[in-house]
């Protein structure tokens, strides 16, 4: 049978992608090949020629990205630090960006042994993971409201001993088992102000409750603040990843809390306010 160049393959699916508006057509184009040929993307050089079936299951799932389905649905998972989730239609992609608030986190752990690690409106309960994966002595809960992303948790989190509950970060009374036990606090909660203009892979494909959250985006994050000063020990720490429009709001609400101090701002890798840290006095 006729080989074909897979380099073809990927320059032309540069063109689709780059024309359908994809942020950066030729990284995807490659992933997708990466993918269905089943190589790292770095290995692609190592496969010149390709059969004509590989060529056209390129096509077809080039065919969906351009209609900007998320590359992570697919592909049908994504990474974030050290663990890869499964992920698809009903549960929010973890981000790259997300990465920082957990090198944050892991380093408040750094010195302590067997913490107490509370990971907020988890999602793909992707946080939760790596944290537990990084820190393996680390007592990890996760929550999440919505039942298709708790489904997809549950998945994710198998049999990796963290604890997932099923509820509403804005009650008053979840996890109050652990009030005051808490070493760590992470959450990355929806934050986008209603009526944000966003891509249509976020707006066709996240859930909109895992993004939207008020006309300031602040509707969960305040419940948040309150429900972390709750749970932390003394010397405990939260951190809580915002819009980049919310880089003197969330620090505030933080500050406005007696029992925190240490209240801190921190960019991501292209300089825009992403999360916001606090320490229980
Ligand atoms: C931005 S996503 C983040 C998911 C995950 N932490 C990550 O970084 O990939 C926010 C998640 O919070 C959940 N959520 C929204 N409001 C919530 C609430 N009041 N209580 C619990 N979870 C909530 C959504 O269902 C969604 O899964």
């Amino acid at each position: 049978m006729l080989r074909q160049p897979l380099r073809l393959a990927i320059t032309e699916a540069t063109r689709i992608l780059g024309e359908a508006g994809v942020p950066s057509p030729h990284v995807d184009a490659e992933l997708i090949a990466a993918h269905v040929l089943d190589v790292p993307r770095g290995k692609l050089v190592l496969t010149p020629l390709v059969d004509r079936q590989v060529v056209e299951a390129i096509a077809r799932l080039v065919r969906e990205r351009a209609k900007r389905v998320p590359l992570q649905h697919l592909v049908g998972w994504a990474a974030l630090g050290p663990v890869t989730v499964s992920v698809g239609p009903g549960v929010f992609v973890p981000r790259p960006e997300t990465e920082l608030l957990l090198e944050w986190g892991l380093s408040v752990l750094a010195d302590r042994a067997a913490p107490v690690v509370v990971d907020l409106c988890t999602g793909s309960g992707a946080l939760a993971l790596a944290v537990s994966v990084a820190h393996p002595d680390a007592v990890v809960h996760a929550v999440e409201m919505d039942s298709t992303a708790l489904a997809w948790a549950r998945k994710n989190l198998g049999d990796s001993g963290v604890h997932l509950h099923a509820g509403d970060v804005t009650g008053s009374s979840l996890l109050a088992d652990l009030d005051g036990q808490a070493d760590l606090v992470l959450c990355n909660p929806p934050y986008v102000p209603v009526g944000t203009e966003v891509p249509p892979e976020v707006s066709e494909h996240d859930p909109a409750e895992a993004v939207f959250a008020g006309p300031d985006g602040l509707a969960v994050i305040r419940h948040v603040v309150t429900l972390a000063a709750r749970l932390l020990r003394p010397g405990g720490a939260v951190g809580i990843e915002h819009d980049d429009t919310q880089g003197e709001a969330v620090p505030a609400l933080l500050a406005a809390r007696m029992v925190l101090t240490r209240v801190a701002d921190h960019d991501d890798l292209a300089g825009r306010p992403r999360f916001a840290t606090a320490y229980r006095t």
